[in-house]
């Protein structure tokens, strides 16, 4: 089925017409599912892309069906573009998020005493990254403060912090996989601009919950992965490189003959692109399973979905809030869609198996994912529970009341 538009507008506000939307998502026949932080259910047109591709491949073979499917493959990039507001080319591919930042990450020349400012709550792969990159290079990170309530990062503090450091580099996870705080990226953008300071953007957790702008927030740099809000398959993500960026020359570590040309024996020339941040092999089936994803997330409408997926986030908050035993964690004044719980006399793993034994999706988070945040939490695990668009009010209703039933449980 492909969608219209007309389908999901109603009067003059847009409406999603859920019932067409969970028609169009073969998983909701089978689960109710919580966990879309960790990976989306995909639609039928993107599991259809891919496999078709598949079965193109098996018949006329891996390089004549990515020639075959080459203005398909562009649109990956046309498409990203207009989601995150820039052009194609400043779009690269990219297998995970994670290879998308680390990519990025390669193109900064650190020195010893080089600092990278970032926040307690950046996603932890990136700290390990920094951390990796201390040990390596001697690069200092500083971590800027949150704000006594623990609402997020303080701005202004951060503001100060990349006065008096001139980071080399200012990092910030838009929205961490550990609570459902929400960063105020764009601005502490206005701060980097304003003292001329690269600014890279984790919106892992953020890119099809929100309309992410890439203009708005002032990044150079910014990774997303296709298979959570997003809804792509498994193995895929993207990285967006700004004019900026790319006149200066950067480019990662490890470029190959997709990002550069060898233009003589001694020298290379890196495309002018943000393809000089890809490789030349690629999961064609993948990367048209998210053309189709973003195409999608476009038709749905980024607004009509920040409206209603944080939402249910809220619902479910709402009925957990006074369940003996269960305390919500997460802060700020609008969270997103990622409702973190702790639940008295429980362990996390058996807890997280009596939700699938009722086929509820969820997913854990441990201290080592957070160290920061859990620790002034004082919680060494939570339970997840992310909902999309598609899920139903019922759903949060039956999530919140298995939630509620299991507490009962662990206290007795
Ligand atoms: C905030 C955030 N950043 C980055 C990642 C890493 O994404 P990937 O697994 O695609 O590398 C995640 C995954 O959960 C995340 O939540």
């Amino acid at each position: 089925m492909t969608i219209q538009n007309s389908a999901f507008a109603v009067g003059p506000e847009p409406l999603l017409d859920i019932a067409a939307l969970r028609a169009d998502t073969p998983g909701c026949a089978s689960v109710v599912h919580l966990n879309n932080a960790g990976c989306g259910l995909m639609p039928r047109p993107v599991l259809r892309t891919v496999v078709e591709h598949l079965e193109l491949e098996a018949a006329t073979g891996g390089y004549e069906a990515a020639a075959a499917r080459a203005a398909e493959t562009a649109d990956f990039y046309a498409a990203t573009a207009r989601l995150l507001n820039t052009r194609p080319g400043n779009i690269a591919f990219a297998a995970s998020a994670t290879h998308a930042y680390t990519k990025a990450l390669s193109s900064f020349d650190f020195r010893p005493g080089d600092t990278v400012l970032t926040t307690r709550n950046d996603f932890v792969s990136n700290q390990i990254a920094f951390l990796s990159l201390r040990r390596r290079h001697g690069v200092r990170i500083v971590h800027a403060p949150d704000r006594p309530d623990g609402s997020g990062v303080d701005v202004d503090a951060m503001a100060a912090l990349m006065r008096a450091h001139r980071p080399r580099l200012v990092a910030v996870t838009h929205v961490p996989t550990n609570s459902g705080l929400v960063q105020p990226v764009a601005e502490i953008g206005r701060h980097c601009r304003e003292l001329g300071l690269l600014y890279l953007v984790d919106a892992c957790q953020s890119v099809g919950q929100y309309p992410v702008d890439v203009a708005e927030i002032g990044c150079d740099l910014l990774t997303a992965t296709c298979r959570k809000f997003l809804r792509g398959p498994r193995g895929s993500g993207f990285l967006y490189v700004s004019d900026r960026v790319l006149q200066a020359g950067a480019e990662p570590l490890y470029i190959d003959m997709h990002g550069a040309r060898w233009v003589a024996p001694g020298h290379y020339r890196p495309v002018p692109s943000a393809a000089r941040f890809e490789e030349w092999e690629f999961p064609y089936a993948t990367v048209l399973g998210c053309a189709a994803a973003v195409r999608y997330a476009l038709e749905v409408g980024q607004d009509a979905v920040a409206r209603r997926t944080p939402a249910l986030g809220a619902l479910l908050r709402e009925r957990l809030a006074g369940v003996p035993g269960v305390r919500t964690l997460d802060r700020g004044p609008a969270p997103a869609a990622l409702v973190t719980v702790t639940v008295d006399g429980w362990e996390p793993l058996p807890f997280k198996a009596a939700l699938d034994r009722r086929r509820i999706n969820s997913a854990l988070s441990f201290r080592e994912f957070a160290q920061f945040d859990f620790r002034d939490k004082e919680v060494e695990w939570c339970l997840r529970l992310s909902p999309h668009y598609y899920n139903t009010e019922d759903e949060v209703a039956e999530v919140a009341a298995a939630v509620a039933e299991l507490a009962a449980e662990g206290r007795r």
